[in-house]
């Protein structure tokens, strides 16, 4: 067979998760019983009045036809007022909003509407992996934004060397991290961008996910934000649409323009029942997604308290739905490798993530409890058998 690929499309990295998901199958099809705490995809299902909205939109034939290439108003003033009653930030619905097909194809094609070949692009290492694709299809250089643990995961912005860099990826809550971000950070992050004249994206896909009290800010709470950059809400974790593929950005109007012209000529937007149903979610009520994140804060708990009471002193994330552990021995890969095939437990190794993740995996709380509670058994098991060949 014939490699048609194109050399733009050969410097793309491994796809990791495709080939952790092969392996899980292959073993399960062999009989293995293996609890999947690998994935980051919310396992509950879309509240009933978002897919009864959708139902209802499905039926209006107006929406079968192609809708407006930017996406319907409609969405747009919801994504505004949505981001005034949550944030107290204001966004004009027409200049300050993009409708996207899903986040990740908005942070994926988002360097390609704003840089040039060459240019470098600042990303969380450890962080979501995909933002390299986007980097790589731009032609962009990959900078590391060094995160550690000894800096709870924030970029350390007094060292930083953003020489040749016109942008910068953020995360917070973090996808594999869990770090949180706080208003003070933000507002240092504005002063930095404007200092070093670097344009910000925000991915703010675990927005709604804060634990201990704690209330993820936006990026666009921080004065002049605008100026510098933009945020990325899906719709995916926070009202459980990872189906649905819908998400905004809001901020610079500049960007936003950008990632519209681009979308001008490649889509014509999301389905328009679809978008209708997010005008539903943004509408419902905040108990929605409050109920989903004290959800998902007992599940870390009982993993957190079950690890630790096993030995393993895991750190108990303020937000998103991930626990970032460093292994007890090893490196990930082999320790991730341990937990799979001699533990029956799918969790993701850290250097999917990037070289910062080699000594860390990732476990995601979008298991139920009792799944939960069995894996923790099992790791349980597997170190009282380690300790006893050790004694
Ligand atoms: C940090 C982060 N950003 C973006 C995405 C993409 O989300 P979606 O494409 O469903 O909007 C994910 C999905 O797991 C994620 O973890």
């Amino acid at each position: 067979m014939a490699d048609r690929r194109s050399n733009l499309l050969k410097t793309l990295p491994p796809q990791h998760f495709v080939g952790l998901a092969a392996e899980v199958a292959a073993l399960e099809q062999a009989g293995a019983e293996i609890i999947r705490l690998g994935q980051g995809t919310p396992d509950l299902p879309t509240p009933a009045p978002i897919c009864e909205a959708l139902e209802a939109a499905l039926l209006d034939p107006t929406t079968h036809q192609y809708g407006p290439f930017r996406g319907q108003d409609r969405l747009k003033r919801a994504v505004a007022t949505f981001y005034l009653n949550e944030y107290g930030v204001e966004v004009d619905a027409a200049s300050e909003v993009a409708i996207l097909i899903g986040s990740k194809s908005g942070l994926i094609t988002l360097p390609q509407c704003v840089l040039e070949p060459g240019d470098g692009i600042l990303l969380p290492n450890p962080g979501y992996p995909d933002y390299i694709s986007g980097a790589r299809l731009a032609g962009a250089h990959v900078h590391d934004l060094v995160l550690t643990e000894a800096n709870d995961f924030l970029p350390d912005y007094h060292t930083l060397d953003t020489h040749g860099a016109r942008l910068m990826y953020l995360n917070y809550p973090s996808n594999p991290t869990g770090a949180v971000a706080s208003p003070a950070f933000f507002e240092e992050t504005v002063r930095f961008a404007k200092e070093r004249d670097l344009m910000v994206v925000h991915d703010f896909a675990y927005g709604s996910i804060g634990f201990d009290g704690h209330v993820p800010p936006s990026f666009l709470q921080a004065g002049g934000a605008k100026d510098v950059g933009i945020e990325v809400y899906t719709m995916s974790k926070a009202f459980n649409m990872s189906g649905w593929r819908v998400a905004f950005a809001v901020g610079n109007k500049d960007i936003i323009e950008a990632i519209n012209t681009y979308q001008d000529h490649v889509h014509v937007s999301v389905f328009s029942a679809i978008q209708e149903a997010a005008v539903a979610a943004l509408e419902s009520p905040k108990s929605l997604r409050d109920d989903l994140a004290r959800l998902y804060e007992a599940r870390r708990d009982r993993l957190v308290n079950g690890l630790r009471q096993a030995g393993w002193d895991v750190p108990a994330p303020k937000g998103s739905f991930f626990v970032w552990a460093k292994v007890p021995e090893g490196d990930a890969k082999s320790f991730s490798q341990k937990l799979l095939h001699e533990a029956g437990v799918a969790v993701t190794p850290g250097y999917f993530f990037g070289t910062e993740g080699d000594r860390y995996v990732r476990f995601g709380l979008v298991s139920p409890e009792p799944k939960i509670d069995e894996a923790v058994a099992r790791i349980e098991q597997l170190f009282a058998a380690y300790e006893e060949v050790r004694t």
